[in-house]
C-alpha cells in the first residue's frame, strides 16, 4: 500500500520523531537523545497512536541502555521501563512493549551482544507493525463495497502506527482495490486527530473524504449518509469492550439505534487479555488547556471548570466484528477472543 508515511528515523543513537503536534502546518521533527526526551514527546502526544506508542517506548529502552549501559544493563532497562511506564496510562501497547524489551533482555542477558539485540527487538516491533497493518487492512477491506460512506475517528492511521495504520489502513486498501469511497472524518476535540492527522493523510493518499464536527455525526447517520464505521482502539479486553479516543462511545451508541456496522481493528498488541471487561480499563484525564485552548487560542474562559477525559469505553454489544491480524472476530467475543489468542490451552 502507498500510503505509509516516514514519521520515525531512528540512527543508531537518536530516535527522530515527526512532531504531530505541528502537523498539519508544518513538518518539523524532533530528536530523542535520552529516555526522558522518549517519555516526553509519548506524554505531550507529540507522538501518539497507541501501536507508534509501543514502538517508540521500544527505542526509548534501547536509548536508555546504550547512554546508560557503563552503569549496568539492566538497571537502565528498569528505569526506562520505569519512566515510560508512566507516560501514558490507556494504551495498552506501551506496556505490551516495555514488557517485551524486559523479556528479550532476560532471556539474552548472557549474549555479550545484548545491547545488539535489544536495538534489533526494537527495530522487529516496528517491523512487524507494518506486516499486521497489511494483514489487517486485508481482513478488513472485505467489509468494505463501492459507495460505502465510512465514518472514522480520531487518528487510526500510519500516523498512530508504524505502518500503515489500523482503521484507516482499511480504507487505504480499499482504495487500492479500486473501491469508491467517501470517508467523514471526526474532528475528534479536543486535541483534533481526525480535523489535523487524519485529512492530512487523506489528502496525501488522495482519498475522498469529508471533515465534520463531532457533533455532526448523528444527524449524518439518520440521514444514511453514513453506512459504515471503523474505529481502532487503544485496549481490547477479554469480553471484546474496549477503550478508544473520547467520543468513540457515542458513535457506537448511534449506530446502534442506526443499524449501522460498527467495525474495530487492532494489532493482537492493543489486547489486555488480563483484564475482563472494559470498566477495568484505566482512563487517562488530560490537562484543562487541551479543552480551554486551540492553537493557543482560549475558546471559553481561561479560568473555567473542565473534565477531560481522553479516552472512553464501549462496551461490545454495540461492536459488530473485531479485525486483528490474526482475522476477524465475531461475536459472542469472549469465545472469539479465546478461540484466536489460545486462551485456556
Ligand atoms: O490520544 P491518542 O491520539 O494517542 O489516541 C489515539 C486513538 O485513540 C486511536 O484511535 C488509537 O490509538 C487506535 S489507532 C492506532
Amino acid at each position: 500500500m502507498s500510503a505509509i508515511i516516514k514519521h520515525i528515523e531512528w540512527d543508531g543513537r537518536i530516535l527522530k520523531v515527526l512532531d504531530q503536534k505541528r502537523l498539519p502546518k508544518e513538518e518539523q521533527w524532533l530528536e530523542c537523545e535520552t529516555v526522558e526526551d522518549v517519555y516526553r514527546v509519548i506524554k505531550d502526544m507529540n507522538i501518539r497512536g497507541a501501536p507508534l506508542i509501543g514502538i517508540v517506548a521500544a527505542f526509548g529502552v534501547v536509548i536508555n541502555v546504550k547512554n546508560n549501559k557503563s552503569h549496568g544493563i539492566e538497571k537502565a532497562i528498569n528505569e526506562a521501563i520505569a519512566l515510560l511506564s508512566q507516560a501514558r496510562p490507556t494504551a495498552v501497547n506501551l506496556f505490551w512493549a516495555l514488557e517485551r524489551m524486559k523479556a528479550t533482555y532476560v532471556s539474552n542477558k548472557r549474549n555479550k551482544d545484548i545491547v545488539e539485540i535489544l536495538e534489533q527487538e526494537a527495530y522487529k516491533i516496528w517491523e512487524e507493525d507494518v506486516q499486521i497493518s497489511e494483514k489487517m487492512a486485508e481482513y478488513g477491506a472485505r467489509f468494505v463495497e463501492s459507495g460505502d460512506r465510512i465514518l472514522t475517528h480520531c487518528n487510526a492511521g500510519a500516523l498512530a502506527t508504524g505502518g500503515y495504520g489500523t482503521a484507516l489502513g482499511v480504507i487505504y486498501k480499499a482504495n487500492q482495490q479500486g473501491k469508491d469511497i467517501l470517508v467523514y472524518v471526526d474532528e475528534t476535540r479536543p486535541v483534533l486527530q481526525g480535523a489535523r492527522l487524519t485529512c492530512w493523510e487523506l489528502n496525501k493518499a488522495g482519498i475522498k473524504y469529508k471533515l465534520i464536527s463531532d457533533n455532526m455525526a448523528g444527524f449524518l447517520m439518520s440521514q444514511r449518509k453514513i453506512n459504515k464505521i471503523f474505529v481502532g482502539a487503544d485496549r481490547i479486553v477479554k469480553n471484546g469492550g474496549f477503550a478508544n479516543k473520547i467520543g468513540t462511545y457515542s458513535l457506537a451508541c448511534l449506530a446502534k439505534k442506526h443499524n449501522i456496522p460498527f467495525y474495530v481493528v487492532a494489532p493482537s498488541s492493543s489486547f489486555d487479555l488480563n483484564l475482563e471487561n472494559e470498566t477495568q480499563i484505566p482512563i487517562e484525564y488530560r490537562s484543562r488547556e487541551e479543552v480551554i485552548f486551540i492553537n493557543e487560542k482560549p475558546i471559553a474562559p481561561v479560568d473555567s471548570n473542565v473534565e477531560n477525559p481522553a479516552f472512553d469505553v464501549t462496551p461490545p454489544e454495540l461492536v459488530t466484528a473485531i479485525i486483528c491480524e490474526e482475522g476477524v472476530i465475531d461475536p459472542p467475543f469472549t469465545e472469539g477472543i479465546s478461540r484466536i489468542f489460545n486462551l485456556g490451552k
